[in-house]
């Protein structure tokens, strides 16, 4: 049997941004929030195009939307901090609450500078603390790549996102 025969939807080029989100929503990943800080402020928005790059040099890659807010901001920071999420109601909320656009996203969260002065936030599974190595402007995102220059593991469960939902690791 063909492979293809398990698709609902066939789509060849050009890919529709619809498709495109379905298929990617498939790729079951953790949940972020990207922080970063300019003149003594905060900001930061949710993520979960992040991925570990390389080890030697350690890297990690962000991207982020041109439109968001947080990307001028850590451009001209030139440092970001990675929050991976727990599997907790109170991380969903600061999932959401960092989904949207508001200025007053850190009012409420506990948290406090890393090594870089990017926000880290407490009761994470684990954090990277990153200076911008490069950035790529691709389409209509920017592939942040950050050099890792502290990074803790916390322990506890990763919140998990497949097909615009959050799911649980546990049972
Ligand atoms: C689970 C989830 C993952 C997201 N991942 C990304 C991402 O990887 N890159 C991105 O640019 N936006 C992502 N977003 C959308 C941003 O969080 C959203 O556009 C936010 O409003 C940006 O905030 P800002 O404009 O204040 O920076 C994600 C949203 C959710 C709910």
């Amino acid at each position: 049997m063909s492979l293809l025969s398990y698709n609902m939807v066939v789509q060849k080029s050009p890919i529709d941004g619809a498709m495109l989100r379905k298929v990617a929503g498939e790729l079951a990943t953790g949940v972020t929030v990207v922080t970063t800080t300019v003149n003594g402020r905060f900001h930061g928005c949710t993520a979960n195009a992040v991925t570990s790059v390389s080890l030697e040099p350690p890297l990690v890659m962000v991207c982020l939307a041109q439109t968001a807010s947080t990307h001028p901001m850590i451009s001209a920071a030139g440092v970001f901090a990675v929050n991976i999420l727990p599997d907790t109601a109170a991380a969903k909320d600061i999932c959401t609450t960092f989904a949207g656009k508001r200025d007053d996203k850190f009012s409420g969260i506990t948290c406090h500078p890393g090594p870089t002065g990017a926000p880290l936030l407490t009761g994470t599974v684990g954090w990277f603390d990153c200076t911008i190595e490069t950035t790529h402007d691709l389409g209509d995102h920017t592939a942040f790549i950050g050099r890792v220059v502290a990074a803790e593991q916390q322990g506890g469960c990763p919140l998990v996102f497949h097909r615009g939902q959050f799911h649980s690791l546990a049972n």
